[in-house]
């Protein structure tokens, strides 16, 4: 039987992880998949997931099952975070899932089956494992356009014209902040245009959001989200807590079905704890309970904020000391988008060709897009990025 399998398409962000590893240059610089990195190059474990952990280890009694939906309470914490009282807590459906990619996958299952017609519109570029898996469920899709590779910006006419074509009952997916792979973000003012686009062709806005925090902060972050979900009768979000507490390991995501009323969230929960149900029983529980145990308890919440926030001012710096110096070195402030961009990632918007290039003669490791993580850069290889993409002649 086994013979039978092709191979797979490698994943380019993953596949540039493991070619990283294999580089034996003293001198490299890894910027390749979304993982924050702290100036000596680690990944820390923050410390309120450390208390809140030690706390599970001293304090749980069980290890038995939670229900197929995760613990409610996880929910709850989580829709306080994402969507504070933007919509009526009776009208959302909620499971906890493994991580984000566990999210996008069961929101996607569940439009398969509520509305198998449905087309899916992702942005150009959007996070490649968003079209692999659509691919993967056999389910239609369509793009609108998103990036200006000549201001690195949204490009905001073409997206909103492409939008034009969506029908009643499909579903756009759309980053709720620091979108992935570019950091170009939209304005208050177009994420309001988007939504009365979409209400007006009665399409479903599906919100990814995996970098709450990342941003221009907590709240910040998740104002687009929450002016969908409040704008709308109905929407899908998927979050992940990978990023935001450090938990990538863990697995930990929720998907939420803000539905019309009270009767279609029933039906929307009762989906999601079967889609649970098929697909893995259920859902991680650890990362979820230190999520909860954090979000629920104010000394850890407010160490955990003023831990996130720490991270996300470090990345604003480092973002503007490479503008700075890629200024410097070209007397010119083309560059600039670098400082404007959100989140973990900025797009270059140079060729494969020239992304292979620093590769070979400098040892940077971007996603072939050139999708840049920015948390990958210290204070000592900005230098060194801004040098490798002026030889370049980006
Ligand atoms: C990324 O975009 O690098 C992250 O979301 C990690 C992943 O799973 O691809």
């Amino acid at each position: 039987m086994f013979d039978t399998l092709a191979a797979q398409p490698a994943d380019k962000i993953l596949s540039l992880m493991a070619a990283y590893r294999a580089d034996p240059r003293e001198a490299k610089v890894d910027l390749g998949v979304g993982v924050y990195k702290d100036a000596s190059g680690k990944t820390p474990v923050m410390r309120a997931v450390k208390a809140a952990e030690q706390r599970l280890v001293d304090a749980q009694d069980t290890k038995a099952y939670t229900g197929l939906a995760g613990d409610p309470a996880f929910s709850d914490a989580m829709i306080g975070l994402v969507l504070g009282d933007a919509v009526e807590r009776e009208r959302i459906g909620a499971v906890a899932t493994p991580g984000g990619t566990g999210a996008i996958r069961q929101a996607l299952e569940l439009i398969k089956l509520a509305a198998p017609e449905a087309t899916v519109w992702l942005s150009n570029p959007t996070w490649p494992n968003h079209p692999s898996i659509i691919k993967f469920l056999g389910i239609p899709s369509a793009e609108y356009r998103y990036f200006d590779s000549a201001t690195r910006g949204v490009d905001f006419a073409g997206m909103m014209e492409d939008l034009q074509a969506i029908k009643a009952g499909d579903v756009v997916l759309l980053h709720g902040c620091c979108h992935n792979p570019t950091g170009a973000n939209l304005s208050g003012a177009q994420w309001h245009e988007v939504i009365a686009l979409l209400k007006a062709k009665e399409a479903i806005p599906f919100i990814d959001i995996a970098y709450q925090g990342f941003g221009d902060g907590l709240e910040a972050d998740a104002a687009a989200t929450r002016l969908v979900a409040a704008g709308v009768d109905e929407c899908l979000i998927a979050a992940s807590c990978s990023k935001n507490f450090g938990i990538y390991r863990e697995r930990t995501g929720i998907l939420m079905a803000v539905t019309r009323n009270a009767e279609a969230a029933t039906k929307a929960q009762g989906t999601l704890s079967f889609l649970n149900r098929q697909n893995y029983s259920f859902p991680p529980d650890h990362g979820a309970r230190v999520v909860t145990t954090i979000l629920t308890d104010p000394a850890l919440r407010a160490d955990w904020e003023a831990e996130l926030e720490e991270v996300r001012l470090g990345m604003l710096t480092l973002r503007q000391s490479l503008a700075d110096e890629l200024k410097r070195l070209t007397n010119d402030d083309r560059f600039d988008f670098l400082a404007h961009h959100r989140g973990m990632f900025s797009r270059l918007g140079t060729t494969p060709e020239l992304v292979e290039k620093m590769r070979a003669d400098h040892g940077i490791y971007m996603v072939g897009d050139s999708r840049m993580n920015i948390a990958g850069l210290n204070e000592a290889t900005i230098p060194v990025l801004a040098r490798a993409i002026v030889d370049a002649g980006v």
